[in-house]
């Protein structure tokens, strides 16, 4: 069956979910507020690096079945579903900025047909359902919550073949019909209130960030004790009750999620009553990560790290994606600069030139980066790091000196070559 619906705000969130639900058969309307952005897809570029997305547009706007516009009054009319997809900022308080998703719907009140159903993907409080429907004060129109679980750079393929679907409805018949947009895809449905399916939000991303921060701290112990933490990884992992994944340690969580939703979940507990002491913690523990890889830096490079050159490898949150928000490799950079450190850096999606930190210059070549350096800091996974000529990469640092922070490099390799070697949580 196919649906009319319009997409509000054109994201990573909104342009994936848009594009997926054309690619499912649906009619859909993409609006955006940012000219250029409408712009650049009607021409058939993409804004943001996402795998199989360009492919995905391509095929929908061939097909009829995918459209843009900056017109949001034009773009929501005629639509049986308006799905809002906007930013939900972190707040000075801690709390997510709902500014942007009440003038979404107020932009749309006077606009929706009776019957429409508005479906809230952003990452909202608790009680947000409440202040959407308020916002559009129409009691012939139904406001649900259903919550995206969307990682960057595998969108697509997260959204095609979801771990869940939750929906989050007042109304049995209403939770039916989004449900009924997802039919193609077969993927365990929760069916529950949009309080639940707003907190469950939350919770896996709170919970994704507290299992890394877990293992960064243990991680440190293994440093301490002289253990080695691949070998533990495997280890806890294999444990079913546990599962591999989200145990990779490195130099603490970032992007535009998972810092943001954590504290917005201290912010509603503390709101609700509950100290979350625990989220507190490791939000705490990813703190001290960055400082424990400027220490790091300092130890392989030498102290004081003023007048010091310093290679960077990766900028990004993480690999696959050419996002700055909230960088991990971007705080780093950050504390090395204060320390009066010249940063040079390298990262496959950073154009060389750019502005992304006073004190950082961008260069387009991983050896150039490296060039009379004092020591290099490997901050991104990207996998092509673990292929390079560790030769080339000797002859050009001023001293052998390397901090990953991803594991990724060949240590024995760098042990070979006598680099003096911080991993994390190996010794
Ligand atoms: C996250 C959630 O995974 C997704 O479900 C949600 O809807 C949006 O937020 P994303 O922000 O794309 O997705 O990044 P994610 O893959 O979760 O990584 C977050 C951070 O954790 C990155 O900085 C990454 O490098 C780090 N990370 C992840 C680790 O350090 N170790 C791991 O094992 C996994």
């Amino acid at each position: 069956m196919s649906n009319r619906i319009a997409v509000v705000g054109t994201g990573y969130v909104g342009l994936t979910t848009g594009t997926c639900l054309a690619h499912l058969g649906h009619d859909v309307t993409c609006i955006d507020n940012d000219p250029a952005k409408i712009e650049l897809l009607e021409s058939g570029g993409i804004p943001i690096l996402e795998p199989g997305l360009p492919e995905l547009v391509a095929e929908g706007v061939a097909a009829g079945r995918l459209r843009f516009t900056g017109d949001i009054v034009e773009g929501v009319q005629g639509r049986e579903f308006v799905l809002l997809c906007v930013p939900t900022p972190q707040g000075s308080d801690g709390s997510a900025d709902l500014s942007y998703i009440e003038s979404a719907a107020r932009s749309i009140r006077d606009h929706l047909e009776p019957n429409a159903i508005v479906i809230n993907k952003s990452t909202v409080p608790v009680g947000s359902t409440r202040v959407v429907a308020n916002a559009l004060g129409r009691e012939d129109v139904h406001v649900v919550s259903n919550p995206e679980f969307l990682r960057e750079g595998s969108a697509v393929s997260d959204f095609l073949n979801p771990e869940r679907v939750v929906i989050g409805a007042d109304d049995q018949a209403v939770a039916i019909r989004v449900a009924a947009l997802h039919l193609r895809l077969a993927a365990p449905l929760l069916v529950t209130d949009p309080a639940t399916a707003e907190l469950t939000k939350y919770a896996s991303n709170a919970f994704l960030a507290l299992k890394i921060s877990y293992i960064n701290a243990i991680a440190a112990v293994a440093e301490a004790v002289g253990a080695d933490i691949d070998d533990v990884v495997t280890g806890l992992g294999l444990d079913s009750r546990i599962g591999q994944s989200f145990l990779r340690p490195g130099p603490g969580w970032g992007g535009s999620c998972l810092p943001k939703d954590t504290s917005a979940l201290i912010r509603i507990a503390a709101d609700a009553g509950y100290d979350f002491s625990l989220m507190k913690d490791a939000v705490k523990v990813n703190r001290q990560q960055f400082e424990r890889v400027v220490d790091k830096v300092r130890r392989v490079a030498g102290e004081p790290l003023e007048g010091r050159t310093i290679a960077v490898w990766g900028l990004t949150f993480k690999a696959g994606t050419d996002d700055l928000r909230d960088s991990p490799a971007i705080e780093v950079a950050r504390q090395l600069v204060a320390e009066g450190a010249k940063v040079r850096a390298y990262d496959p999606e950073v154009a060389a030139g750019a502005d992304v930190l006073e004190g950082v210059e961008v260069v387009d070549d991983p050896y150039a980066c490296c060039d009379g350096a004092d020591a290099l800091v490997v901050l991104t996974e990207w996998p092509e790091f673990s292929r390079m000529d560790l030769d080339r990469v000797a002859a050009a640092l001023a001293q052998r000196a390397v901090v990953d922070t991803r594991n990724v490099l060949d240590r024995a390799a760098l042990a070979r070559r006598e680099f003096t070697y911080q991993g994390i949580g190996r010794v």
